[in-house]
């Protein structure tokens, strides 16, 4: 471990990722060389199939960067269509122990109006997903109108747009999960744009039963497939006295691998992008036998650094 990442590590979580980030978006990472692994899905081209995770890089600060790491796509978000702040500090907490973070960040951005004008004004040379979440202002039975109006806005500059009813910590969003919510959500994104390749990334703590129900909304609707999963809300092997919010990382491995599976187990033809819990080379070659045409990585490349996806590839 480099003495840049190992001084990261030693400061708070959240004052961590805003150096770690800032210093990606200046490029001062250098540029990290990868094995090439070309996959091509739903008509789109990648030079790998690993990509950065929603999250990392909500308001796409460094998108012109993520690929001298050897990231083979990236998406930015979570977007809202209001700017906000997000929930109170602390909301980020390191579980090193555990190779995991639990975040109750709330979705901090800057709003889809200036993610908008900062794609436009910036080149990635790898494809961007962009994921969409309700704003916290927006009462439930509004999200509809809200999740339409950013995809408009930020369709036009999106490889695939994925639509977050998955995350913990706005209230009442994991409920847009339950079938007629969501089709009331996803069927205008889908009219008004039917050429955008289009997701929804769901939640691991969800029932086979419940994720089959995603799945065949998604096909009615001729979605292009499912980001499985989210943080999970579960504290799998922790025992008391973890944080509130959303876990992620190796214990959150087998709850998301379950949801792959039983998702890839339905044979629906949907693209189905593998997140959770990949820390090392095994958990992404698992995701991938498990049916996962693309894996996204976030907690192991905060604990791994930047050599991160070349230790995937390799
Ligand atoms: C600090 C943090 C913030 C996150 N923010 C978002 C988000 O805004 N939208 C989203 O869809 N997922 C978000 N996630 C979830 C990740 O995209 C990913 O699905 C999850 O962390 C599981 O992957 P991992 O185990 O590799 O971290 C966040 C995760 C972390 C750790």
């Amino acid at each position: 471990m480099s003495l840049g990442h190992r001084l990261l590590l030693s400061l708070p979580p959240e004052t961590a990722h805003e150096i770690g980030l800032a210093a990606v978006s200046r490029g001062w990472l250098g540029t990290v060389t990868v094995p090439e692994r070309p996959v091509e899905s739903f008509g789109v081209r990648f030079r790998n199939p690993i990509g950065l995770a929603a999250g990392f890089d909500k308001n796409g600060v460094a998108i012109g960067h993520w690929h001298r790491l050897g990231f083979g796509f990236v998406e930015v978000g979570t977007v809202t269509r209001h700017a906000q702040v997000g929930n109170p500090r602390p909301r980020l907490f390191r579980l090193r122990e555990h190779g995991a973070l639990v975040n109750r960040m709330g979705f901090n951005n800057e709003g889809a109006d200036a993610l908008a004008r900062r794609l436009e004004g910036s080149a990635c040379p790898i494809p961007v997903g962009v994921n969409l979440g309700k704003s916290k202002v927006t009462a439930l039975e509004d999200a509809p109108s809200d999740y339409l109006y950013s995809f408009r806005l930020l369709a036009p500059f999106a490889s695939y747009v994925v639509v977050n009813v998955s995350s913990p910590n706005t209230p009442g969003l994991r409920d847009l999960q339950q079938t007629e919510a969501l089709r009331a959500v996803l069927s205008p994104l889908r009219e008004a744009k039917p050429e955008t390749p289009l997701f929804v990334k769901v939640a691991p703590d969800l029932e086979p039963a419940a994720l089959e129900e995603i799945a065949d909304v998604a096909v009615e609707l001729g979605l292009t497939g499912i980001v499985a999963t989210n943080t999970t809300l579960g504290r799998p092997g922790l025992g008391s006295g973890v944080p509130e919010g959303g876990l992620s990382g190796a214990p959150l491995r087998p709850l998301a691998d379950s949801a792959l599976e039983t998702l890839a187990r339905l044979g629906t033809g949907l693209v189905l992008i593998g997140s959770g819990g990949v820390m090392g080379r095994d958990d992404f070659h698992q995701k991938v036998r498990l049916g996962a045409s693309l894996v996204q990585v976030y907690t192991g490349f905060v604990y791994a650094g930047p050599t991160f996806v070349a230790s995937l590839l390799a």
